[in-house]
């Protein structure tokens, strides 16, 4: 063995393959001893490091080394901005650096499908296009510094609910266009070094022994070229994962004696084996530049500042009646709300930091010099509301011209393992906003929760909402900037907020029950079900303001001549504040030969503006923006027809539209007697037959095809043409026979 290469899989013995498969310890790979290969260590993630402080290499959550704690996905989504994900992974992969972690256990891009999902906090986006392109700069940044990262949970995690074992009964259609694309993206274009596959199983097969997920899909169609790791306890069978195209099972069941047997059986290959163990060899190559930096020291500061713009990033303003944000200097203010002083600021279970340091707003409003009067009016428990607390906060508010109230989600109520059963605040926090607001009439809401919370019930009591999510360990310095305007605010939901759980397309099948849960909306999940069915909701997907005004116009759209358009348009800052804007491009087919939703984010571009200054932006869609994922052809398939270009600031603000005519793909399926005549109309070789065919009815050779009075058009067209004879009696039979011959001959095949 050289010293720049480690041993081939062929160098190893049977037994030393098999150990390469499974992990140590919770959180090391195996070392082969002997072989100079090192059992590295690999853990959380995925909003920064979590590396365990125990000696016992068990599970331990709550017990890390300090990290920089930057905002959990849920405020990173918000801000549309995936440089500003690269700069993150970046740094956290400098903490793995100094703390000697090969790889980086996420992103998480598994999609919100409800808005109860109890990792909704961990993940990005109800928008596999949104999730995948923002995910995407974390594994270009942790990995740009020789770190893996673990791109999670593959497939179809979307709930907590008996997450180790539900099966998620989904559709084709729905798998391809919503739940696997955030993974192909990524894939495709950041190469991730691994992949975690999911605890639940996909169509009653558990992702670790799905072969089709884990080899077809993963490696052979988008050209997955790294390891895939169990998750924590996800493998229940090595050799069926082995088989199935599983590299590591995490953490160790102390069973490689199985995988021996297996292979001396012929139950697993020893070309499988040696395909799976190499994948661990290489993954450790990869590391090793990286894993040899002695004495590495990442500046904590400097990572701070990063978790700080993160933060200002994730923010989402709501609603801002007369201008209620930013505070203006000399207005006298009440911060009210425990948040204020104990910011919920991550959530709870595997991804559970201890960060470097920690600010909250009231600090952070005191290191600016103001003078605020604090009071907690609500303790953070679930104990029933304390008069003196609620006293002591109308007192403090009816002194104040302005109320900063802080409400959220205790940390009990969101977090891995379990999924929420309601999306309401508690219920002591909701009064004490209604009592407030009949003392003050102006009250700011800045929320704190990880995901979507009810804002229907009591949003007219206050006149600003600050979506504020979890904003990392520095959230307080950068809520105290937005808040005092220093700041423009900018993130856009990456959720919708619904008007009441009720509403959400999900609900009918959620959370399954006996084992399975049906994933019945299909393709309808988010925006793309309220858009379409013109449902009334808090705030739209893609929403959020800002203290700038903004205006899109001059836009524009062109294919490229490749299946592709390039959508170009001017975004302009009209205030005398600096701020950024989200430009939204969404497609909306108008051509509907398949149930196609509204209109689908298919780009987007956040654009920082100075007071007064305008830019030019382009945009480019490929081809698979216009796709849909048909099982007749088992592929992505374009109609050819009209496609709307949107582009706006959400999904319910479109500035403008162009219609492009836009080719089909050219793909074709064999016309049969089961086709309708539409669908032989509109075949290029099936169109001039069905012609032809009526031509021979017109002169009296075969049966004429009306058309006009008791058989209308689109009756005819959508029957198959072996129902004929039921509008044509007997000689219909002949129509068919014409058609079917008249095919069979043209194209070859009879
Ligand atoms: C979680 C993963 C995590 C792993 C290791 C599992 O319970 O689902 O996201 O990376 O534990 O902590």
């Amino acid at each position: 063995m050289s010293d720049t290469q480690y041993p081939s899989v062929k160098d190893l013995t049977l037994e030393e393959k098999a150990s390469l498969t499974s992990g140590e310890d919770a959180w090391h790979l195996q070392s082969v001893e002997g072989k100079g290969i090192p059992g590295y260590m690999i853990t959380d993630g995925p909003h920064g490091l979590r590396k365990s402080d125990s000696t016992t290499g068990n599970v331990d959550v709550n017990h890390s080394v300090p990290a920089t704690c930057f905002p959990p996905a849920a405020g990173m989504s918000s801000s549309w901005d995936p440089e500003l994900a690269d700069r993150v992974g970046r740094a956290m992969a400098e903490e793995c650096i100094q703390e000697k972690v090969a790889v980086i256990l996420g992103p998480g891009v598994n999609i919100k499908r409800n808005p109860l999902g109890g990792r909704c906090f961990e993940f990005w986006s109800e928008d596999p296009f949104l999730a995948g392109h923002e995910a995407a700069g974390i594994v270009t940044g942790v990995q740009s510094q020789g770190i893996g990262t673990s791109l999670k949970h593959f497939a179809v995690n979307n709930q907590e609910t008996n997450r180790m074992h539900v099966s998620a009964r989904v559709g084709q259609r729905a798998l391809r266009e919503i739940y696997l694309p955030a993974f192909e993206h990524i894939v495709k274009t950041a190469q991730p070094w691994t992949v975690m596959c999911a605890y639940n199983r996909v169509n009653g097969v558990h992702a670790a022994q799905d072969s089709w997920l884990l080899t077809k899909v993963l490696r052979d169609e988008w050209g997955f070229k790294g390891i895939v790791m169990s998750d924590w306890g996800a493998d229940h069978d090595r050799v069926a994962s082995l088989n199935a195209g599983l590299n590591l099972e995490m953490p160790p069941s102390f069973t490689d004696d199985q995988v021996v047997k297996a292979v001396r059986e012929g139950r697993l290959s020893e070309d499988q084996l040696d395909r799976m163990a190499q994948g661990m060899i290489d993954l450790v190559e990869k590391a090793r530049p990286a894993m040899g930096k002695e004495g590495y020291r990442y500046d904590v500061e400097a990572h701070n500042q990063v978790a700080r713009q993160a933060a200002l990033e994730s923010m989402v303003l709501l609603k801002n009646e007369d201008g209620i944000l930013p505070v203006r200097q000399g207005e006298k203010v009440a911060v009210i709300g425990e948040f204020a002083r104990t910011p919920r600021y991550q959530g709870g279970g595997s991804s559970h930091i201890t960060p470097t340091r920690l600010s909250s707003f009231l600090d952070a409003v005191r290191e600016r010099g103001e003078a605020v009067d604090f009071v907690p009016g609500f303790t953070l428990d679930d104990a029933a509301q304390d008069r003196a607390l609620s006293d002591q906060a109308l007192e403090a508010a009816s002194k104040a011209d302005k109320v900063l109230l802080f409400m959220g989600l205790p940390e009990e109520a969101e977090s891995e393992g379990f999924d929420r059963t309601t999306l309401d605040l508690p219920a002591k926090q909701v009064d004490l906003l209604k009592a407030i607001a009949g003392v003050n009439a102006n009250v700011a809401v800045i929320l704190s929760n990880g995901s979507v919370v009810s804002l229907a019930p009591w949003r007219d009591q206050a006149k600003g909402i600050m979506e504020s999510w979890l904003l990392g360990q520095d959230g307080g310095q950068a809520l105290a900037d937005v808040i005092y305007g220093d700041v423009s605010p900018s993130g856009k939901l990456a959720q919708t907020i619904p008007m009441d759980l009720d509403d959400d397309p999900t609900m009918v099948n959620w959370p399954g029950e006996e084992g399975h849960v049906d994933y019945g909306e299909g393709i309808y999940v988010g925006y793309r079900y309220y858009d379409t069915f013109h449902k009334q909701v808090a705030y739209p997907f893609g929403f959020g303001l800002s203290y700038a005004d903004f205006r899109i116009d001059g836009v524009s759209a062109q294919a490229d001549g490749k299946g592709g358009v390039q959508v170009k348009a001017r975004v302009s800052n009209l205030s005398d504040v600096d701020g950024a804007e989200v430009v939204q491009v969404y497609v909306a087919p108008h051509s509907r030969r398949v149930s196609r939703p509204a209109h689908e984010l298919k780009g987007f571009k956040r654009v920082f503006l100075k007071a007064g200054h305008s830019a030019e932006i382009a945009i480019d869609l490929d081809a698979r923006a216009f796709a849909y994922w048909s099982e007749a052809y088992g592929d992505w398939h374009v109609e050819g027809g009209t496609y709307g270009i949107q582009v706006g600031s959400s999904s319910r603000d479109i500035s403008a539209q162009v219609d492009l005519d836009l080719p089909d793909d050219g793909k074709r399926l064999p016309l049969d007697e089961w086709s309708t005549l539409r669908e032989w109309e509109d075949d290029p070789v099936g169109g001039p037959i069905v012609d032809k065919m009526k031509a021979e009815g017109e002169a009296g050779r075969l049966p004429r095809v009306d058309e006009g009075d008791d058989s209308p058009a689109s009756f005819l067209a959508g029957m198959p043409i072996n129902s004929f004879s039921v509008l044509a009696g007997k000689d219909g039979t002949k129509l068919t026979s014409f058609l079917l011959d008249e095919y069979a001959r043209q194209t070859g095949t009879k």
